[in-house]
């Protein structure tokens, strides 16, 4: 399967991704981490992508673009992928289908992340990641055993810079002007499930499971 999910900051794509690829063994591409690990490596990507990041805006289209051609390459994303905050703008959307067409491939389902503005301040400023496996934690929703250290690897957590109530409002503003537009794109072709992503994590889980087995 081709799947693609689409949300705002915090509606969970992160969170259900490793479900999903776990039950369907595909290839999880976050354009999100993929960023963030060039930023604190400082590669020549990471140094071009920080400034629009720690403001909450979208980094080039060209860049990450780039970064997906690439990353689509490995072998293990030839049978099915899943692209968690990729394609962001219409531009990357139509690219992504280019790409695609040149395999005779295409997207089979969009999951939209469906909620309400109103109940992501409160997720995302209490977020925790453990930046090398991109597991997250929250302080009040999915605790982790010991405060601050990752349940796996006993490493310990941080917090992302753009995780304030302050960057949120830029990045929501973002995803409602130039995000939004891409789940009109793909409805015309009929193949978003919406999901109601204010549930509990485990009920948007059986969600998504119920989209993808239909
Ligand atoms: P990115 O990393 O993609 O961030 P985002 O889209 O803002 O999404 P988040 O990672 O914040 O949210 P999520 O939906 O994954 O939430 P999560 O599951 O962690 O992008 C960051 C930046 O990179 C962008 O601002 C941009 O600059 C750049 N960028 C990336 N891709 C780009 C592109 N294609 N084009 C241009 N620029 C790009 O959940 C959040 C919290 O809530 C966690 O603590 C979790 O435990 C908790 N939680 C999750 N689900 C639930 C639930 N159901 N109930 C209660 N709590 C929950
Ligand atoms: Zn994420």
């Amino acid at each position: 399967k081709r799947l693609i999910l689409i949300g705002p900051p915090g509606s969970g794509k992160g969170t259900q991704s490793p479900i999903i690829k776990e039950d369907y063994c595909l290839c999880h591409l976050a354009t999100g981490d993929m960023l963030r690990a060039a930023v604190s490596a400082k590669t020549p990507l990471g140094i071009k992508a920080k400034e629009a990041m720690d403001k909450g805006e979208l980094v080039s289209d060209d860049l990450v673009i780039g970064i997906i051609d690439e990353a689509m390459k490995k072998p293990s994303c030839q049978k099915g992928f899943i692209l968690d905050g990729f394609p962001r703008t219409v531009v990357q959307a139509e690219k992504l289908d280019e790409m695609l067409k040149k395999q005779g491939a295409k997207v089979d389902k969009v999951l939209n992340f469906a909620i309400d503005d109103a109940i992501l301040e409160e997720r995302i400023t209490g977020r925790w990641l453990h930046p090398s496996s991109g597991r997250t934690y929250h302080t009040k929703f999915a605790p982790p055993k010991t405060p601050g250290v990752d349940d796996v690897t006993g490493e310990p957590l941080i917090q992302r810079k753009d995780d304030t109530a302050a960057v949120l409002k830029s990045r929501l503003e973002a995803f409602h002007k130039q995000t939004e537009p891409v789940i009109g794109y793909y409805s015309q072709k009929g193949i978003v499930a919406n999901l109601q992503a204010e549930k509990p994590p485990k009920e948007v889980t059986v969600e998504v499971q119920k989209v993808l087995s239909s």
